[in-house]
């Protein structure tokens, strides 16, 4: 079969992004121009701006990502492109350029949903992953226990009722005035911890639940602050990470390792932003293989937002023949599975 070479265009929250993938699983090139400095000084980041910032980059990051494959756009064939869930505005600048250039160039269109693509991740670091597997996709936006039991079949087993995990690292950060995002510096400042100085809370659903809940997590470090802070006690910020860290990975690695032995699945694949932490790249991986399951993890830069992903994801449904027309909008709370063929 005839090498395949898709286009990817990701811009769902405040990186704009460019790739081209082969087959799904080599990647050609993979643009990321992140806003990350913009957002910063705002403690997250602000949707209007992350529109405005892709509307100025899609067009270079697209032509850079092209001249770094060595191909022109008259090779591609199709453009992939996350349509949801993420910021509206931001999505609506990425779906707009594909499908310009889709209609100039009469070339097929293919719509990712963001996790989707976040999975798909693996099948760019892991060339011989296939399905079937259990996958934990742990973001800023989204906590999903995932069962893939094809590239194109995924049900969802569990997901978070409140916050999401990064979401709850990048809160916490910027209560201790560490800045945005919160995950690499508070992976960072754990390492230097204590993770038994405090015992912050787990919380766990009746029932056989693999939901999580990361609010009261959020509050109890947030109270333990404060009163630290009345008190004029001096806040020990590694013992505090650490704790905090050690709460999260605990729930997010307990449910994962439940699921996958429920299901008879000897395989996880971790997912999204949080699967850069390298305490539950450690824990998941040796606690897996203790109970003889094999864990996988991207190489970092694919974890965080990037349009290889996206590629990658995309590549199947191009196999599938699912493909989007012009009218394709951007959907900000898409669920995964929904808008397929
Ligand atoms: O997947 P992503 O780039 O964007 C979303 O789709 O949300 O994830 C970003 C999130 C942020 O909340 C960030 O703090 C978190 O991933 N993150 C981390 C680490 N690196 C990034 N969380 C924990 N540990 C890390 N090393
Ligand atoms: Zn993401």
């Amino acid at each position: 079969m005839k090498d395949i070479f898709i286009l990817g265009i990701e811009s769902s929250c405040d990186e704009t992004s460019a790739a081209v993938v082969v087959n799904g699983r080599k990647v050609l090139s993979n643009i990321i121009a992140s806003q990350i400095d913009l957002h910063a000084e705002y403690g997250g980041v602000v949707p209007e701006i992350a529109s405005r910032k892709h509307v100025e980059l899609i067009i270079p990051v697209i032509d850079t990502a092209l001249k770094e494959a060595g191909i022109t756009l008259e090779d591609v064939d199709a453009i992939a492109v996350t349509y949801g869930p993420g910021l509206v505005g931001a999505l609506l600048v990425g779906v707009t350029a594909a499908k310009a250039v889709a209609a100039a160039l009469d070339k097929p269109l293919i719509k990712v949903h963001h996790i989707e693509g976040h999975i798909a991740a693996n099948y760019i670091s892991h060339p011989k992953l296939k399905p079937p597997y259990i996958g934990l996709i742990a973001s800023g936006g989204h906590s999903h226990i995932v069962h893939v039991k094809d590239y194109l079949d995924i049900e969802i087993l569990g997901m978070t009722r409140d916050d999401a995990a990064g979401e709850v690292f990048d809160k916490i950060a910027r209560v201790l005035g560490l800045g945005y995002p919160g995950g690499p510096v508070i992976d960072k400042q754990a390492k230097l911890g204590n993770r038994k100085a405090v015992r912050f809370p787990r919380v766990n659903f009746p029932g056989g639940s693999y939901d999580f809940s990361f609010s009261g997590l959020k509050t109890a470090v947030i109270n333990h602050v404060n009163q630290a802070r009345q008190k004029g006690e001096e806040l020990n910020i590694p013992d505090i990470c650490a704790s905090f860290q050690q709460a999260v990975v605990d729930v997010l690695v307990d449910h994962t390792l439940k699921a996958a032995k429920n299901l008879n699945v000897n395989k996880i694949v971790l997912a999204g932003g949080v699967a850069a932490n390298s305490l539950l790249r450690e824990t998941l991986k040796s606690k897996a293989q203790k109970i003889g399951m094999e864990a996988l993890y991207p190489t970092p830069v694919l974890c965080t937002d990037n349009a290889a992903m996206i590629a990658s994801a995309g590549y199947y449904s191009f196999l599938n023949d699912d493909f989007a027309d012009l009218t394709l909008n951007a959907v900000p709370s898409l669920v995964i599975g929904e808008g397929r063929k």
